[in-house]
C-alpha cells in the first residue's frame, strides 16, 4: 500500500531508539515464540529498518499481551477450509498505528492498554450507546466464525474470528430512517501508538484511522465486530479489544481498536481513499476482474502452513468466496467504477 516516508535526515534525534531497547523488543518476539525468519525479507529488512525509529519515552519493554479465553457458539462459517497457523495470525499483520513493517505491529503493542475500553455508537440513532471493554465480551452472544481474509496487497489468510453481529448492536442503537452510512474510528492516542507520533513510523496516514460502510453492508449477516481470534480475546496487533471484521472486501476496511461508530446520511471519509483515492474505493469489494491500478488482483498468496515463501498462490474469488450471500447488495453497480 501507499506510504508516505521521510528521509531518515528529518528524522529528529528523538525519534531514535537506542540499540539497547531495540534488543529488547527482539527479545519479546523470542518470548511469543515467533521466528522471524519465517517472515519475508522485504518485511524483515522493512521491520529492521522501522525498528530503529519508535518510541523515545519507553525504557522498559512491556511484556508480552496476555490474551484470555473467550466462550462462543460453533458455527458452521468455513467449514472445510484450512486454517492459517494463529503464530502467523500473530506476526503478520498491517497496523501502521505500530509501524508499516509486517512484524512491526507485535514488537511495538504489547505495552497497549484495552481496559478501561469506550466504544461509543452515535450520530442518527434514537438510542446512543456506550460500550465498557466488559460490554463487548458480555452483551451480546458470541460466536466462532472462520472466514477468509484478503489483504489487497494480494494475500490471503483463513482466520477463525470470535465475535458479535454487527447488526445486533445497530438494532440495539436504533438507527433512525436518514442514518444511510456508518462511519468508523480507531482509538487516537500518540502517548500508545509511535505511528501516530511520528509520521515516519505511521506511514503518512492522518490519523485517527476511519472506515465506513453503507448501512445496508453494515447490517449484513456477515459482518461481525471481532473480540477475539483462535477462542481468545484478540491481541493489540490484531485490533483489541475490537475490530471490524467483513469477510468480502479487503482487508483494510477491518478497522481496528474501534472507540466510535457513528452513523450519517452521507458517505464518510476512509483513510485510505483520502490518502490514493485512485488505488483505494470506499467500497473495497475483492473482486478479481478489477485490478489495483499497480498488480493484478485476480490471484493471491495464501498464508497457510510452511514458511511464508512457500505460501501457495490461488485465484481470488468474486467477493472473497461470499457472493452469495453479498452479491444482491451491489446489483445494478457498475463495480469497476465503485472499485
Ligand atoms: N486498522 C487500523 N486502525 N490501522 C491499520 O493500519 N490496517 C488494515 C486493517 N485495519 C489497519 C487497520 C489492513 S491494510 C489490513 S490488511 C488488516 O487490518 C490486517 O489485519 P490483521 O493484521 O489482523 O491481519
Amino acid at each position: 500500500m501507499l506510504i508516505r516516508r521521510k528521509k531518515q535526515s528529518d528524522l529528529k534525534e528523538n525519534e531514535l531508539t537506542p540499540e539497547s531497547i531495540y534488543r529488547e523488543r527482539r527479545e519479546i518476539l523470542k518470548k511469543l515464540g515467533i521466528v522471524t525468519a519465517t517472515l519475508p525479507i522485504a518485511s524483515q529488512a522493512n521491520a529492521n529498518l522501522f525498528g530503529l525509529f519508535g518510541d523515545d519515552k519507553k525504557e522498559e519493554p512491556a511484556a508480552a499481551f496476555v490474551r484470555n479465553p473467550l466462550v462462543a457458539a460453533k458455527t458452521s462459517y468455513g467449514d472445510g477450509l484450512e486454517l492459517t497457523p494463529e503464530n502467523k495470525v500473530l506476526t503478520y499483520n498491517n497496523f501502521y498505528e505500530f509501524g508499516t513493517g509486517k512484524n512491526d505491529p507485535v514488537e511495538n503493542s504489547q505495552g497497549f492498554k484495552v481496559d478501561p475500553w469506550k466504544l461509543e455508537v452515535t450520530g442518527l440513532v434514537n438510542n446512543p450507546i456506550t460500550l465498557s471493554y466488559d460490554d463487548l465480551l458480555k452483551r451480546f452472544p458470541l460466536e466462532d466464525r472462520l472466514y477468509r481474509m484478503r489483504c489487497v496487497e494480494a494475500w490471503s489468510m483463513n482466520i477463525p474470528w470470535v465475535g458479535f453481529s454487527l447488526a445486533a448492536l445497530l438494532k440495539q442503537a436504533d438507527p433512525l430512517g436518514s442514518a444511510k452510512y456508518v462511519a468508523f474510528e480507531t482509538l487516537y492516542d500518540p502517548d500508545q501508538m509511535p505511528g501516530q507520533r511520528s509520521q515516519f513510523v505511521g506511514g503518512g496516514i492522518d490519523y485517527p484511522y476511519v472506515e465506513g460502510l453503507r448501512l445496508d453492508e453494515a447490517m449484513n449477516p456477515l459482518t461481525i465486530l471481532s473480540v477475539g481470534l483462535y477462542g481468545q480475546t484478540l491481541a493489540p496487533q490484531n485490533g483489541a479489544p475490537v475490530r471490524l471484521v467483513v469477510p468480502w472486501k479487503y482487508g483494510f476496511k477491518g478497522i481496528k481498536s474501534v472507540v466510535k461508530i457513528h452513523l450519517l446520511e452521507a458517505m464518510p471519509p476512509t483513510t485510505w481513499n483520502l490518502l490514493a483515492r485512485h488505488e483505494y474505493g470506499f467500497y473495497a469489494n475483492v473482486n478479481p476482474q478489477v485490478d489495483h491500478p499497480r498488480w493484478s488482483q485476480g490471484s493471491e498468496r495464501f498464508i497457510g502452513e510452511g514458511t511464508i515463501f512457500s505460501s501457495r498462490r490461488q485465484p481470488t474469488l468474486m467477493f472473497n468466496g461470499y457472493a452469495d450471500e453479498v452479491a444482491s447488495l451491489y446489483s445494478g453497480m457498475d463495480l469497476r467504477a465503485n472499485y
